[in-house]
């Protein structure tokens, strides 16, 4: 048994439900998989249907509690999940790194990007405040308040198996909802310690358990979505998925938030500084082994600078450590599954086809693991596999003219997540951010596609989803918002002037 799991009191055969409290999962049984060796770290038996309908049941009664409880009381709650999340911060990196091979830096980095939206929601739970509006009525006053919506329902992916719960879940928390979250079965040891935590905190305070947690397959995620009891659906993957969820969602009116696949560009123009340029196209393309939705996975560079920065990135790339993920010197550790090193090295081998050149990279370690070589790939312009995502380190390089051509090129693509263009000229870079640059939910100048910080919406346009999480105004998405007008007069004017049977 891994010290990972120990330290965090996970045993090798572990419940992935929580309804109210822990019960023996009689669902589907899965097994946590250690992408770096290919072997099993635990067993867990997932939520039946019957306990999904528990745990709805259940996220309801502590919703109906904690929406009582003042905001700022619930921000308390989250500051105290923050501390708690601040002490484990490297056990829970730990497992994180084992169970989805991403790094430590980067494993810790997802658990601080948990604490920091802890933090911003507890900072939050003061200030839900709502817009007042002059009334054209005398005496007459309007405002709007927000409310907390119910439950929410909570759809997240292996790659962030942490901290896009708590994106959602923490701020639905200061909202005053209660969350149900179906995780990927690639990763239900971090969510079982995830949840684990955040409800020990909330039974330490006196607080009703509103973090639930039904792991499973695909059939739950279609429970949540067609499930009225549920107002509001964040899911968090493959475009596929999330058109499947959204259509579902919608045919009930219910809401969703979708945060799936992007296609993300790096321009590169001539006068660009290409160090740093190398140095964030590296960590776009080949951080968590190029499994974000963030990912860099296609680089648009101006002729003039094409040769010296593919030379800087082969370099790089010859450089990459790749190996067990908790070891410090690796830079890459594993793919996800063996279906994920079968899909990059179909997208490789249609890239030849199309008429691509591999330049480096795009094989199989020879070891235990799902282990690769980060790829480069000289592309042709149009080249038709560059349009999807391949969850996998693969860059597309591909040669432009001009800021207007690369603008083209960077919206030419389904999806809408994230862009960036490396420039010197304000005139370039204004023109890239305006409306009639990137199309992206996610435009930078000068930095990488991925690494967001929690403080700015997070997600994107078209095949996307449009769905925003994490800061500015995400928030509104989990409250409901109520347009109240108050008459403190003696009589009943109408709006718009009208006169309804007035003496
Ligand atoms: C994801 O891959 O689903 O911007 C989220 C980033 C991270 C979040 C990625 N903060 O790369």
């Amino acid at each position: 048994m891994s010290d990972v799991l120990q330290s965090l009191g996970l045993r090798a055969e572990e419940s992935g439900c929580f309804a109210g409290e822990w019960q023996r999962g009689a669902g589907e049984e899965m097994t946590s998989i250690d992408p770096s060796t290919g072997r099993p770290l635990a067993r867990v038996r997932g939520a039946s249907h019957e306990q999904y309908d528990a745990a709805v049941a259940e996220a309801a009664r502590a919703f109906a509690l904690w929406r009582l409880v003042p905001a700022p009381l619930r921000g308390q709650a989250v500051r105290a999940i923050a501390e708690a999340l601040r002490a484990e911060k490297r056990a829970l990196g730990a497992l994180i790194a084992r169970e989805t091979g991403k790094i430590v830096p980067e494993a810790e980095g997802e658990v601080q990007e948990m604490i920091d939206v802890a933090d911003y929601a507890v900072g939050l739970s003061r200030q839900l405040t709502g817009a007042t509006m002059p009334s054209e009525r005398p005496s007459h006053r309007m405002m709007e308040q927000w409310h907390p919506l119910g439950v929410v329902g909570c759809i997240t992916a292996f790659n962030f198996p942490a901290a896009v719960w708590a994106w959602n879940a923490l701020l639905a928390a200061v909202c005053g909802d209660a969350v149900v979250w179906k995780p990927s079965e690639e990763a239900p040891l971090t969510a079982i310690a995830v949840t684990r935590i955040a409800n020990d905190v909330l039974r330490s305070l006196g607080h009703p358990p509103i973090f639930s947690l039904v792991c499973g397959g695909r059939d739950l995620g279609e429970r949540m979505a067609s499930d009225p009891r549920i107002p509001l659906v964040s899911a968090t993957g493959s475009c596929g998925m999330g058109r499947a969820v959204g259509e579902a969602v919608a045919r009930r009116l219910g809401r969703s938030l979708l945060e799936l696949g992007g296609n993300n560009a790096v321009v590169v123009l001539d006068d660009a500084d290409l160090e740093l340029a190398t140095r964030a196209v590296l960590f776009g393309a080949v951080g968590t082994a190029g499994q974000r939705c963030t990912t860099t996975r296609r680089l648009l560079v101006q002729r003039g600078v094409a040769a010296d920065l593919t030379r800087r990135l082969l370099a790089a790339y010859a450089r990459v450590t790749i190996g067990d993920p908790l070891d410090a010197s690796t830079l890459m550790g594993p793919l996800i599954n063996v279906r994920a090193v079968a899909s990059m090295q179909e997208a490789l081998a249609t890239a030849r086809a199309q008429g691509a050149e591999v330049l480096c990279g795009g094989t199989r370690v020879e070891r235990d693991g799902f282990f690769v070589t980060p790829a480069i790939v000289r592309a042709p312009r149009g080249l038709p596999i560059a349009h999807e995502e391949t969850f996998a380190p693969i860059l597309y390089v591909f040669e432009i003219d001009s800021i207007q051509d690369a603008i083209a090129m960077n919206n030419e693509v389904r999806q809408g997540l994230s862009s960036a263009v490396f420039t010197r000229s304000i005139a370039a870079s204004e023109r890239f951010l305006s409306a009639v640059g990137s199309d992206c939910g996610i435009a930078n100048v000068n930095l990488g596609t991925s690494g967001a910080e929690i403080g700015g919406a997070f997600g994107g346009e078209k095949d996307t989803g449009g769905g925003r999480e994490s800061g500015s105004d995400s928030w509104k998405a989990y409250m409901r918002r109520q347009t109240c007008t108050i008459n403190y007069g003696d009589a009943l004017p109408l709006a718009q002037g009208i006169n309804f049977g007035d003496a």
